[in-house]
């Protein structure tokens, strides 16, 4: 939520500054703004409504030149999107521009005594709140920039990442963080500062993590300095980062989610490959041996997620409670932080991330870490403040996830979930030599089958354009594919703005049969075969009341064919993988739909990919 970036050193500011905001749109795309400090000492703040693009015009006709300069996109929480609430904000004086990624949550008590103070205030942020705040500790105590920040910080609760450009110290940014992700590229002469290294990675591949309670003081002509708000000095730990930049590019594609889309055969690849081994089938991962005791001796497994974190956390409990036979459960991270949970020191606490930043989710790993737990990270971003906060994990290396409805990393949360469940399973001893290597090899065979299920596309998108007209949607699922379901719902649902709701098949007849009717399209994933019958009896009391089918079915299908009124076909692969499969379609079918209703599918409305606000 809100994509921070900063540059100070040789270069023009702003076209870097711009390209910045460009990547971190993903995070927030409500109004956007930036502040430089010209070669003549003027502090230019310019910002505006929208997204970067209409920044970019806005900036036509002004001095945007400066070789320091602090930028911002939005996902508005206090305040509406407009040109006043866009970030960044000035102080008082005019004199300290703020930009601000997070809540503070206190921020009224401030405001009210800042008030009682004289102080006026422009816009409904916090941030602004924040920035006056700084400027009257300055004021008030006669001290530099960096002490007044740390002084201000100690008096908010709530989460930041800032970055404070002052007008009379043009060569030095301000930075803190607090729960809210900070990273800052070392460059020859120069330093970059964003919220996520991918946005930045252009121009370095060294990085320092900010941490939380940090504050950074970036001087161009100085080492950089990292101190906690007691003005201790921090280390500062150089990360390399090798990233490929026609990854964070459209590709030929007319918008990301179809390019991530379209990835999935290689990024699957990737997340599979020096895991198993293609010929012996082994799955092996490190997180795994070198946990091994606690894996054997673990009493629970609990997930903690959000989102399409949260669905593929569904298919890692039946994956897990098949294969390993440990109990699972799987736990909004909203919910579980705050209801004081049972956690117990032999449980294992699996936090599944792709940004590896989500806000709810990292409190509850601190919440699982402080009663004991161990705590394992299934992430997508690399060094993300989830994957350094937990004891141990398995990136997905799918690769730069951009569009906001998250697609290629589903599939590789669940592919991760299943190597991890024959891993720990064979510790155990909990799955047959048999089921091992059909599940394996399952896997091994997972890029080819999710290329054939691509190759369905123009029949997909040609049975969407039938259904565009529908205001709700149901989805219906069994065991595995209850979870995917659930995926297929929520992707309609974030990217088209139809109405959808996914529940377990049986589940039907206790409340939603009551809504079918020809205008109620029901999207039924009917590839299990323990089930097979009953799906097909679930078809069949839909179609008895009018409802229109389409249907997921295994390939060669011929019986649903009959009765439902579209099907797309599904490569054979053994079941505990085939919401892997099924998910892809249902991402076709809402990206299509979405298309003809002509949403903006990478951007859409309220929503943001990285929600590091509660
Ligand atoms: C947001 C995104 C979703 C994502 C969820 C959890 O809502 O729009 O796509 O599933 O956050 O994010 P995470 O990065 O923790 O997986």
């Amino acid at each position: 939520m809100c994509g921070i970036v900063g540059y100070i050193g040789g270069q023009e500011a702003a076209p870097i500054l711009l390209k910045g905001l460009h990547r971190l749109e993903y995070r927030g795309y409500d109004s956007a703004g930036l502040a430089l400090v010209n070669q003549s000492g003027d502090l230019n703040v310019y910002k505006c409504k929208g997204k970067v693009s209409d920044l970019e015009d806005y900036l036509m006709d002004k001095d945007a030149t400066g070789t320091i300069g602090i930028a911002h996109t939005r996902w508005a929480t206090h305040g509406i999107p407009d040109n006043v609430n866009a970030h960044p904000h000035f102080s008082r004086s005019g004199k300290i521009a703020l930009i601000h990624n997070g809540i503070i949550e206190n921020y009224r008590v401030i405001k009210d005594a800042l008030i009682a103070n004289g102080y006026t205030f422009r816009s409904n942020t916090d941030s602004e709140v924040l920035v006056n705040l700084i400027e009257y500790v300055r004021d008030t105590h006669g001290c530099s920039l960096e002490e007044a920040v740390r002084v201000a910080l100690k008096q908010v609760v709530g989460a930041y990442a800032i970055a404070i450009l002052e007008k009379d110290n043009p060569d030095e940014i301000i930075a803190a963080r607090q729960s809210s992700p900070m990273v800052i590229g070392i460059g020859n002469g120069e330093y970059f500062l964003s919220s996520d290294a991918a946005s930045i990675i252009d121009y370095t591949n060294d990085f320092v993590y900010v941490k939380d309670g940090e504050v950074a003081i970036i001087n161009r002509h100085k080492p950089l300095s990292i101190v906690n708000l007691d003005n201790q000095p921090a280390s500062i730990d150089i990360t390399k980062l090798e990233l490929s930049i026609s990854e964070l590019e459209k590709g030929g594609y007319d918008h990301f989610m179809l390019k991530e889309i379209n990835e999935q055969p290689r990024t699957i690849f990737d997340c599979i490959r020096g895991r198993i081994s293609p010929e012996t089938g082994e799955v092996k991962l490190s997180g795994v041996t070198d946990n091994r005791e606690k894996f054997i001796n673990a009493r629970r497994i609990i997930f903690v997620a959000c989102g399409t974190s949260w669905h593929a956390s569904l298919i890692g409990e039946h994956l897990i409670e098949d294969i390993c036979r440990i109990p699972v459960e799987v736990e909004y991270a909203s919910e579980f932080r705050y209801r004081n949970p049972i956690i117990r020191p032999d449980d294992i606490v699996i936090a599944v991330s792709q940004s590896g930043e989500t806000a709810d989710t990292l409190a509850a790993i601190r919440l699982a870490k402080e009663a004991g737990a161990f705590v394992y990270g299934i992430c997508n971003v690399v060094g993300s403040s989830i994957a350094r906060g937990t004891d141990s994990g398995t990136y997905i290396h799918v690769g730069p996830e951009i569009g906001v409805a998250s697609t290629k990393a589903f599939t590789g949360q669940v592919t991760v979930m299943a190597m991890l469940a024959l891993a720990i399973g064979k510790e155990r001893g909990t799955v047959s030599d048999e089921y091992y290597r059909e599940v394996s090899e399952g896997i091994l065979s997972l890029p080819d089958k999710i290329a054939e299920v691509l190759r369905e596309d123009e029949h997909i998108a040609g049975l969407s354009k039938v259904f565009t007209y529908a205001r709700n949607f149901i989805y219906l699922g069994r065991g595995y594919n209850y979870p995917a379901a659930l995926e297929g719902a929520l992707k309609l649902k974030e990217i088209s703005y139809i109405h959808a709701e996914g529940y377990p098949a049986a589940e039907m007849k206790h409340g939603p049969i009551a809504l079918i009717d020809a205008e109620m399209p029901t999207v039924v994933i009917a590839t299990g075969q323990d089930t097979y019958e009953k799906t097909i009896s679930n078809i069949e009391e839909i179609k008895a009341r009018g409802g229109r089918i389409i249907a997921l079915v295994r390939k060669g299908d011929t019986r649903i064919l009959g009765i439902a009124d579209k099907v797309i076909e599904i490569p054979e692969i053994t079941e505990c993988l085939t919401p892997i499969l099924s998910s892809i379609p249902l991402q076709l079918m809402a990206y299509h739909i979405a298309v003809c209703k002509g949403r903006n599918v990478d951007q859409p409305r309220n929503l943001a990919k990285s929600v590091t606000v509660e």
